[in-house]
């Protein structure tokens, strides 16, 4: 491994070896560039190393031979590091925090991510989620981690900070789609006298680098429906074809408050401690009346929480539905009406009939699809703390069958976590809410669905 050699007096940084590739985006003389790439492929690892270079960028440094749009480093300077969520922003800390732990003209500040150089100049590593966070002053370089990911608003704030500084920015991402904000800002780069330059990445240029295995991109493109692995491990193609829910119907959730009020239900996705959240949707016939989110918890907190909103909601308790697989599994001895769910049951029967989709889930998160898209939802409730991550879901509610003969399946657990990086508990709960549509049918035999 090359360290960045950091001596005293005179800073002397080593840089990495770096794949040609890295060397290409990273070495532009473009103020702008973006990274379209697979999962993998060193895009942070090089990033990190950039960033950490311009915060050292002194006349021995050469600012404008890492960037003609660089300036000196001074004191008082920040550099940085933006990502969609707090958690990502810290992975990239901790991966610069190593490389000059050693060092004692280095000053790390934990709680607030900083990293102050020998310069006195301040590497941030900061979270997108609030664009108003990326308001700012004397930035002088910037990288955009994971932008694909984050809010158009989010690029609007820093490029507005970055306007005073002329600073140059570097955004880094997986693919998304071609209507993704972020690819298209990354088309600016056909413009003439762009002032932006694109890279595209795919993982088998990782694999004839040396950083990406060969064996386990192999195995990628088994696994992975053909949409999905041409997205993230080869930047091309359009993931959104197989999108379920349109982006104006996730919007109109918020103003459709002509849908009618009917029995109280309550759905729940179970979590403890970890990444996972409890999610738990309120609803009144189709409309969501109430969102409880709790990042950490006991069993015996999960069970009062939840008996706790069924009271104050009035939910009888044949109508709630909760997520038994897993951590949920303990409830079925204290919620004896309540329904089990299992992502992995069969798909109910409708009107007799045996249903097309692979499993109860794919059912549910159909079904779910259709009516936001059907216009038949309604958010009466505040869901603004949660907006982004619940709209982050419901794109990734995908056909994972389309363009196959195969029964209809939704993506599964793991591959939307690649996407979004996190687990869809928002969702996942919310579909639950679909369970007792069907349940209903059945039931009476009526038509529906
Ligand atoms: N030039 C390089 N030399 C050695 N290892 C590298 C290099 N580039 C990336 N890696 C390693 O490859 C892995 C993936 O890199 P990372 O930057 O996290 O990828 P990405 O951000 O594109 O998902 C990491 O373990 C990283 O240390
Ligand atoms: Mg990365």
């Amino acid at each position: 491994m090359i360290k960045w050699l950091v001596l005293l007096m005179v800073i002397k940084i080593t840089p990495p070896k770096l794949t040609g590739y890295q060397k290409d985006f990273i070495y532009s003389d473009k103020r702008f560039t973006t990274v379209e790439a697979s999962t993998k492929t060193g895009k942070t690892f090089s990033h990190i190393y950039w960033l950490f270079a311009c915060a050292h960028a002194n006349k021995e440094l050469q600012a404008k031979k890492l960037n003609p749009h660089l300036s000196i480093a001074k004191e008082g300077n920040e550099y940085w590091w933006c990502a969609p969520v707090y958690a990502q922003s810290q992975i990239a800390f901790n991966r610069t925090k190593r490389k000059v732990s050693l060092n004692p003209n280095y000053t790390i500040n934990k709680s607030d991510l900083t990293i102050t150089t020998p310069l006195d100049t301040v590497l941030r590593f900061k979270t997108a989620k609030d664009p108003d966070n990326l308001y700012g002053e004397d930035v002088y370089a910037a990288v955009m981690d994971e932008y694909t990911r984050m809010k158009a608003e989010s690029w609007y704030a820093l490029r507005s900070t970055l306007t005073a500084t002329k600073a140059p920015c570097k955004f880094i991402g997986n693919f998304k789609g071609k209507s993704n904000w972020g690819h298209q800002l990354s088309l600016k780069a056909n413009q003439e006298d762009s002032e932006y330059e694109r890279f595209k990445i795919t993982a088998y240029d990782a694999i004839a680098a040396g950083i990406l295995d060969r064996e386990e991109v192999e195995q990628a493109r088994k696994d992975l429906p053909q949409f999905m692995f041409n997205a993230l491990y080869l930047a091309e193609g359009d993931i959104d074809e197989a999108r379920l829910v349109d982006d104006d119907a996730i919007q109109d959730l918020l103003t459709n408050d002509f849908v009618k009020q009917g029995q109280k239900y309550l759905t729940a996705d179970i979590a403890f401690q970890g990444s996972d959240k409890f999610v738990v949707w309120i609803w009144n016939g189709w409309r969501v009346i109430g969102l409880h989110v709790v990042d950490k918890s006991s069993p015996n907190e999960v069970e009062q929480i939840i008996k706790g909103l069924a009271t104050k909601y009035g939910v009888p308790q044949r109508n709630i539905a909760y997520d038994a697989d897993g951590v949920g599994s303990f409830l079925k001895g204290y919620l004896k009406n309540a329904k089990e769910f299992h992502n992995n049951g069969s798909p109910l029967k409708v009107r007799g009939k045996t249903q097309d989709y692979s499993k109860l889930k794919d059912q549910c998160y159909f079904g779910i699809a259709m009516k936001i898209n059907a216009s038949e939802i309604y958010f009466e409730a505040d869901v603004s703390d949660y907006w982004n991550e619940i709209v982050e879901e419901l794109e990734c509610i995908k056909n994972r069958a389309f363009g196959t003969d195969g029964k209809l399946e939704v993506l599964r657990k793991k591959e939307v976590k690649e996407i979004i990086g996190r687990s869809p508990d928002f969702s996942d709960a919310l579909m639950m809410r679909y369970y007792f549509e069907v349940g209903t049918v059945k039931k009476f035999g009526v038509a529906g669905v």
